[in-house]
Parts: structure tokens; C-alpha cells; sequence
């Protein structure tokens, strides 16, 4: 398994905060700007976009950067509910979601979605018995 959540319960590796550092101090221009600190970022962005696909065995264009996990739960499954709604629009998720991921369906029942939302048991395993 490979634990991405780090910064919510793990101590942030020393080679990680260094990278995040120097990139901080010296790419701090917007990467959507056409100025030359833009450029520059987007440069090192686009880089670590490809260097991340590679890692990972994806294309560059399918390494997304969010901001954290709230937009990326909203964008994936609003995202996927909209562009696949021909093939129904019932979704399964567990009892026990992250608001992020609980508002998300909340907000989809209210555009007519059916979510269903299964129990888990006491060592947080999803139940299929409803
Ligand atoms: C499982 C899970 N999903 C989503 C989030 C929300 O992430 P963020 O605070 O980056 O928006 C968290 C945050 O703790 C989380 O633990």
C-alpha cells in the first residue's frame, strides 16, 4: 500500500520539507502567469508532473494537482456522477466518509442521485447487508 495522506497524522519527511522549501522560495511565481517567475514554475511543474506519471506508470495528463483533499473528492465525484450519468445515477459510498466526501453526495441527492450509504462494523470494514 502507499500511504499519500501524509500530512494528516505523519511527521513530514526531511527531504520532502527541504524540496518543498526551495521550491517555495525559488518558484514562487504563478505557473499560469506568462512572466518570467510564471514560466519558471510552470517549467518545474511540468517536470514534476512528468516525473510523477513516470513513477506512477500514467500519462503527464493524468497527474492532476489539487489544492488537497477536499477539492479533489468534490472534483472526482461530481466530476464522475455528471460525465457517467447515462449509466445511472446511483451511487454506493460507506456510512463513515469524510465530509468532504459526504457533502458530495448530500449535494448529488439533491440533483436527484440515489446514494446508497452501507454500514460498517466495529473494525470499520464495510458491510454489504444494508
Ligand atoms: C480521508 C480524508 N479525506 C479528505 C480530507 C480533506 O482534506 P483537505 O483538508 O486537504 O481538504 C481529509 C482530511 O483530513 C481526510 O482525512
Amino acid at each position: 500500500m502507499i500511504y499519500f495522506d501524509n500530512s494528516a497524522t505523519t511527521k513530514i519527511e526531511k527531504t520532502v520539507l527541504d524540496t518543498y522549501n526551495a521550491a517555495s522560495l525559488n518558484y514562487f511565481g504563478n505557473p499560469s502567469s506568462l512572466h518570467k517567475l510564471g514560466l519558471k514554475a510552470y517549467e518545474l511543474l511540468e517536470t514534476s508532473r512528468k516525473q510523477i506519471a513516470e513513477l506512477m506508470g500514467f500519462k503527464p495528463y493524468e497527474v492532476v494537482f489539487t489544492s488537497g483533499g477536499t477539492e479533489g473528492n468534490n472534483w472526482i465525484i461530481k466530476g464522475t456522477a455528471f460525465k457517467k450519468r447515462e449509466f445511472g445515477k446511483h451511487i454506493i459510498t460507506t456510512s463513515i466518509e469524510h465530509p468532504s466526501v459526504m457533502n458530495s453526495m448530500h449535494q448529488l441527492e439533491e440533483l436527484g442521485y440515489e446514494v446508497t450509504y452501507l454500514p460498517v462494523d466495529k473494525t470499520g470494514h464495510v458491510s454489504l447487508m444494508i
